[in-house]
């Protein structure tokens, strides 16, 4: 093997380590909403919602109870990450029962500062229903003048 061929591998090698270690980035769905589901769900979900908050749909859970809890890109000025860290001057830290494993708190802390990416497939939120192709057939019919189609669709 040439020395090339040695020095480049040995760069996939590390880029390949370093990727999973450092910059991994967190993945809503395979990382962070587990422990949602597994630590919060019970009190901020369909059943209860603790002041107000629920953590199984995006929409609620960007949009916060009182106050913003997510502030995408900065943990540090999310009350969900000062909560969890008991560093929240305005609540009670999360969850109530006791800190969640420091892993656990830096997976969230990470997604947070990462963005807080949360994708639709996750959002815990129903999609509008998909339009009736026979009504959109007659839509198009009647937009265009064509009325011979637009009476056929009718019948
Ligand atoms: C045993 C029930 C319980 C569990 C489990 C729980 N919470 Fe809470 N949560 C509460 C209660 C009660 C409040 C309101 C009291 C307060 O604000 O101090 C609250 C308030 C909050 C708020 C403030 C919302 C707002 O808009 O003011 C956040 C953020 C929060 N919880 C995050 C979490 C997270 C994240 C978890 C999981 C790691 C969690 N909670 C688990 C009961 C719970």
């Amino acid at each position: 093997m040439s020395r090339g061929l040695v020095t480049f591998l040995c760069g996939v090698v590390f880029c390949g380590v370093m990727n999973a270690q450092g910059f991994t980035k967190v993945d809503f769905q395979r990382d962070v909403q587990p422990i949602l589901k597994a630590n919060c769900i019970g009190c901020h979900g369909p059943a209860q919602q603790m002041n107000n908050f629920r953590l199984d749909r995006r929409h609620d859970a960007m949009r916060g109870g009182t106050i913003a809890v997510i502030a995408p890109g900065s943990s540090q000025s999310s009350h969900l990450f000062l909560r969890l860290i008991s560093r929240d001057t305005i609540g009670m830290p999360m969850p109530p029962t006791g800190p969640l494993p420091p892993d656990l708190i830096e997976t969230i802390k990470k997604w947070i500062d990462q963005g807080a990416e949360w994708p639709d497939t996750a959002s815990g939120e129903t999609p509008p229903p998909p339009p009736d192709p026979k009504a959109t057939r007659l839509m198009d019919a009647l937009r265009s003048g064509n009325s011979s189609a637009f009476r056929k669709l009718l019948r």
